[in-house]
């Protein structure tokens, strides 16, 4: 199959693009301003621009296209509402024109944070209420996506792992920690820590099987502090390093849900990747860690 993954600098673009290749696919990365050294076509391309990605991905052509750009610092959203606009929202408007009138397949990589976190646990059809401008944007994506006939919207969450993209916390945890330097993290605020290279082989199966609808591609509900316990275990870090912090002593600029964890059992029924359990996820962290490690 032939797949443009867009966002090929972030986390997530860049472990798509690598496992799109392992499984055989023609694969072309579109960069905008940073180009990661991978062994792919990649496209220059401002996606916030509809001629230029209009005819660029015209003469492309692509069976498949997974649209992972965007905006992902959520504070960065708040204070730069315009650009968070173009990125989250008018990329996924400018892209969907395009796959609806060449017939393209589209996937979409969208958030938790489209959820307001009152609860907790959300479902694929339970109903957004963003309390921030990143998941108001990310939201304004999805309903954009959902005009299309051949679509998957996958919320996915916490993104973690080793290889391109922002600093992520894993990444800081194996930092810290490895170097016996006390951490703390919050222990009150619950997400569904998702590691990247499970959900890229995810995110590829949902273009091979073309699947139709809203998935959620995430890991079990953990607070930060959980997740550091877990990892700590996991690789054979002191965990009396991690120290307990709560979300009010935050200085985040945008609002945070208390729980956007996303229940993942009905996806879990159409995609054969284990994205889901923290053993797995971290077994897989521990593993790319060793082998970073011993380079
Ligand atoms: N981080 C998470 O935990 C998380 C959770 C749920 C969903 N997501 C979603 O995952 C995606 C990636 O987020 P991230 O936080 O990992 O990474 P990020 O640092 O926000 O990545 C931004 C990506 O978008 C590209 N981009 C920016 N402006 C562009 C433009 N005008 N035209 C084309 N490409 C452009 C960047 O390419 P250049 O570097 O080349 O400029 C980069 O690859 C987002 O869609 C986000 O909503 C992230």
């Amino acid at each position: 199959m032939k797949i443009l993954v867009t966002g090929i600098s972030s986390l997530p673009g860049y472990k798509t693009v690598l496992e799109g290749i392992k499984r055989g696919h023609e694969v072309i990365g579109v960069y905008h301003e940073r180009v990661p050294s991978l062994k792919v076509r990649v496209l220059g391309l401002d996606l916030t621009k509809r001629i230029q990605t209009h005819d660029a991905v015209m003469k492309e052509r692509p069976d498949a296209i997974i649209h992972i750009a965007g905006m992902g610092n959520v504070d960065g959203c708040e204070q730069e509402r315009g650009k968070c606009y173009a990125l989250n929202y008018l990329t996924t408007l400018n892209l969907t024109k395009i796959a609806s009138a060449l017939g393209i397949y589209m996937i979409y990589l969208s958030t938790d944070y489209v959820f307001d976190g009152q609860k907790g646990n959300y479902g694929e059809d339970e109903t957004p209420n963003p309390i921030n401008y990143y998941g108001l944007t990310k939201l304004l994506g999805e309903s954009v996506v959902k005009s299309l006939s051949n679509y998957a919207i996958v919320r996915t969450s916490t993104i973690y792992g080793i290889g391109m993209g922002r600093p992520n916390f894993a990444m800081f945890l194996l930092e810290k920690l490895g170097k016996g330097e006390e951490v703390r993290a919050v222990s009150d605020q619950f997400t569904s820590p998702t590691n990247a290279t499970l959900l890229a082989r995810a995110l590829i199966e949902v273009a091979e099987k073309r699947l139709v609808g809203t998935f959620h591609v995430a890991g079990e509900r953990l607070s930060r502090y959980e997740f550091a316990v877990r990892l700590s275990r996991k690789l054979g870090f002191d965990e009396k390093l991690i120290k307990e912090s709560y979300a009010k002593e935050m200085k985040w600029k945008a609002k945070r849900p208390l729980d956007s964890s996303l229940n993942f059992s009905h996806t879990k029924e159409f995609i054969d990747t284990d994205f889901y359990s923290t053993e797995n996820s971290l077994e897989t962290l521990k593993k790319e860690y060793e082998a970073s490690t011993k380079r």
